[in-house]
């Protein structure tokens, strides 16, 4: 029998550390993943400050693993003992310490998971999994709903990715922080869904996003910001859906609020609370980065589309270190700010 480790939150506010912890039991839809690499989010280190989200004490945090299945649930058919996967720990839905991606050993719904093609590492399938689903979420590839905890799905409304190259939709979608995490994925799928996405990031970022498909890319740091976009939307002909800001702090509202007013209105999908007093035509809404709506995306769409090469491990991997005791300096570098690049501790 295996023996399970994980980086533990005692309270918070205070530093993870490394104890042994119980072997995990997986549900009858679920499966344990043996960890070989897991990513860091801004959210773990915001639940480490602040105890956000946590039911259970102490805690182990973490969204994002990359590994090999080790169990599988009495339901599970799409995978087997062995086999090499990406999957996205749900603790911030379930609040159980088991579900969480900070340890030797975890839980994961298989409906959160897909193959990982061999030709794909283990440290660079794990910048996927919460930039993906909150990404599916925000752009709401496939319909407006109540997602998990009952939290509604904003929806930009825009189409499930094809496997196939598709005619270009004539949709144009604003992506704020087209560098970030959530931002270049959210690129990657609204350009594989055929839309036409501008971006807006620092300059030394535009190639990123152009790689995950931007057609035109905007430095945020511009003055003339908010001209540029509007002149590009207008020029581009198509129909206008909205912004995805995977920013979302009070600066890039502002423009936001800017290039929604000058274009008539759409749809504004945030990672955090929307802005308030937003006018009837913005529909604004936060993005829940857990959500059934991604299940068909995780189940169908990942893995060929990470075979095929039309979805791309993005950001770039920076690898802190091997072992569960570097996750904290992780968080912490995390924590001091990152462009570009996804923080991932190999175990
Ligand atoms: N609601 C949810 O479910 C959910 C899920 C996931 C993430 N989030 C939140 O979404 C945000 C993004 O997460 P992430 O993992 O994608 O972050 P990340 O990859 O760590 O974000 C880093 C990027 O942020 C950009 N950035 C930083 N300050 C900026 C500013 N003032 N204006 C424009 N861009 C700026 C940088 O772009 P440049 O270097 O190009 O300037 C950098 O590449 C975080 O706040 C996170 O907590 C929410």
């Amino acid at each position: 029998m295996s023996q399970n480790q994980a980086a533990w939150l005692q309270e918070k506010g205070t530093a993870l550390k490394v104890g042994d912890a119980p072997m995990p039991t997986p549900g009858p839809d679920e499966m344990i993943v043996e960890n070989r690499a897991i990513a860091i989010n801004p959210l773990d280190w915001h639940m480490q400050d602040h105890g956000i989200f946590v039911k259970e004490w102490p805690a182990i945090l973490g969204c994002d693993v990359a590994g090999q299945v080790y169990e599988v649930g009495a339901n599970v058919t799409r995978f087997e003992k062995g086999d090499r996967v990406v999957g996205h720990t749900i603790n911030l839905v379930t609040g159980k310490s088991q579900d969480a991606a900070f340890a030797l050993f975890s839980v994961i719904p298989a409906a959160k998971a897909a193959s990982l093609p061999d030709k794909i590492s283990f440290v660079e399938g794990a910048v996927l999994p919460l930039a993906l689903e909150t990404a599916v979420t925000g752009l709401s590839l496939q319909k407006a709903g109540t997602g998990m905890m009952g939290i509604p799905t904003p929806a930009l409304g825009l189409p499930y990715p094809p496997l196939e190259p598709e005619a270009q939709s004539k949709i144009i979608v604003v992506c704020y922080g087209g560098s970030s995490s959530v931002g270049s994925m959210a690129t990657q799928l609204a350009t594989a869904g055929g839309l036409n996405v501008v971006a807006i990031a620092s300059s030394r970022n535009f190639e990123l996003c152009r790689t995950c498909g931007a057609s035109e890319v905007y430095d945020h740091a511009d003055g003339s910001l908010v001209e540029k976009i509007v002149k590009t939307v207008r020029a581009q002909g198509g129909s206008f859906a909205g912004i995805f800001d995977a920013i979302s702090i009070p600066s890039t509202y502002a423009h936001d609020l800017e290039i929604l007013a000058k274009l008539g209105g759409g749809h504004l999908a945030c990672t955090h609370p929307p802005p308030e007093n937003v006018p009837d035509n913005v529909k604004a809404g936060m993005v829940f980065g857990v959500n059934d709506v991604a299940d068909a995306v995780w189940e169908t769409y990942v893995t060929p589309a990470l075979e095929s090469g039309k979805l791309r491990c993005l950001p770039q991997p920076s690898v802190v270190g091997k072992g569960l005791e570097y996750i904290q300096e992780a968080l912490e570098k995390s924590k001091a700010g990152v462009s570009a690049s996804k923080l991932v501790v190999e175990l």
